[in-house]
């Protein structure tokens, strides 16, 4: 993944990594106009979990560092990509939005918790593995590895994401960062496999 433009702002980025995302000003609009509708947050799971029982498609490309989250983008289509995300202890994402985009993701190993901030506060959620998370477009959450084993977990957005805006715990925007288009991992006639992920023998 390219190297991020930004210097100044916080150590703790995600998803997709300060390493696929650039700073911008936070008014800029980063949505196409000819983007087709997103999909639903039930489409979403659907291929979030169906994806994570295709345990060969992503197993190979699962990595973990200390030194900041791994994220690999395994599917791009016009109406929704999938990221897989490599978590150690104490890597989050800070808060944030995903620039109009709804998504799901899936606990495949590990522990995680998604921190979500609403009109009275904040909420936490425990995921174990198995555990699904929703999210849709204009909720800000976090999600975080409080735990001491390395966690993995797999994200489906749509439209696909292409910015992400960061708030402070009162819920004010801080900055607003776009998302690199970089190619999927999965192509040809493996992508055709993810994109059909109930065809997949259990
Ligand atoms: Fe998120």
């Amino acid at each position: 993944m390219p190297v991020p433009t930004s210097v100044d702002r916080p150590a703790l980025a995600d998803l997709p990594s300060r390493a696929a995302a650039r700073r911008v000003a936070l008014a800029r609009s980063a949505r196409r106009p000819t983007e087709p509708p997103a999909l639903g947050l039930d489409a979403l799971t659907a291929i979030a979990l169906g994806l994570a029982r295709a345990e060969g498609l992503w197993r190979p490309h699962v990595s973990h560092d200390p030194l900041s989250r791994t994220s690999v983008r395994l599917v791009a289509t016009d109406a929704y990509e999938v990221w897989l995300l490599g978590w150690t202890d104490g890597q989050r994402v800070e808060l944030h939005d995903h620039g109009g985009a709804n998504a799901a993701f899936v606990v495949l190993d590990g522990e995680l918790e998604e921190i979500t901030l609403g009109f009275a506060g904040t909420t936490t959620k425990r995921l174990a593995a198995g555990g699904l998370g929703t999210v849709p477009a204009g909720v800000i959450h976090d999600v975080v590895n409080t735990r001491p084993a390395v966690a993995t977990s797999l994200h489906v957005y749509s439209n696909p994401l292409r910015s992400m805006t960061y708030y402070d715990p009162e819920g004010t925007a801080t900055y607003t960062e776009l998302v690199e288009e970089v190619p999927a991992l999965l192509t040809g006639a493996t992508q055709a496999r993810a994109l059909h992920p109930a065809r997949l023998a259990p």
